[in-house]
């Protein structure tokens, strides 16, 4: 397996890219079925928004995208938001989903992020914990308040990044 930012570059979009993206897509309507599915589309391909992708060589060679999370960094606010976070069904609890966070982790530093955000689906806060995520919201309100909608059903919560931890050790 291998892990790639993906990413919608608009005209200069490769076709690889797009097939990916569409993977990524699928994943996510298929693990997050009370996702509008025009609303996943729209933010996997929205140039605003990148994703982590875990590809899976399949038997013709090609790589296949069996999960991903997808965020929108904001630079100057110094956060990212995650907005969909899933593995394949054949491919959970098998250590991906924490892999996959870690390379997250990792890619959000190097684009000078200090902070991630997610609305974690309620029965997702268990695992958002064990992924150094906490309900408790450092970042000032001032901060992301107008950028992150908490809405019902779901936990805001917060993971701070720090500069001298590497996450893929
Ligand atoms: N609640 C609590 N613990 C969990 C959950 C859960 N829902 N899912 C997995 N775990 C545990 C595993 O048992 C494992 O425990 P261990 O470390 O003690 O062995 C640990 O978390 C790590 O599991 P991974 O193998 O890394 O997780 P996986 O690869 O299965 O990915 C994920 C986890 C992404 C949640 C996956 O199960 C999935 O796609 N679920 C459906 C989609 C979903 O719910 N996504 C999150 C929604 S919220 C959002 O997207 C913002």
């Amino acid at each position: 397996v291998k892990f790639d930012v993906v990413r919608n570059d608009g005209p200069n979009c490769s076709r690889e890219q797009l097939v990916r993206l569409l993977g990524l897509k699928n994943v996510f309507v298929k693990q997050l079925p009370n996702m509008p599915k025009p609303y996943v589309t729209r933010l996997v391909f929205d140039r605003k928004h990148e994703s982590l992708a875990l590809l899976k060589r399949g038997t013709d060679g090609d790589y296949i995208v069996m999960g991903g999370c997808c965020y929108r960094p904001f630079p100057k606010q110094g956060f990212g938001e995650i907005a969909f976070l899933a593995i394949s069904h054949s491919e959970q609890v098998r250590g991906y989903g924490t892999r996959l966070m870690a390379q997250t982790k990792e890619r959000a530093k190097s684009l000078g992020l200090t902070v991630l955000l997610t609305c974690a689906d309620n029965n997702a806060v268990p695992y958002f914990k064990k992924q150094g995520f906490s309900k408790k919201i450092t970042l000032p309100l001032n901060m992301w308040q107008g950028y992150i909608k908490d809405y019902e059903g779901v936990t805001l919560m917060e993971c701070k990044l720090h500069k001298k931890v590497n996450y893929l050790r």
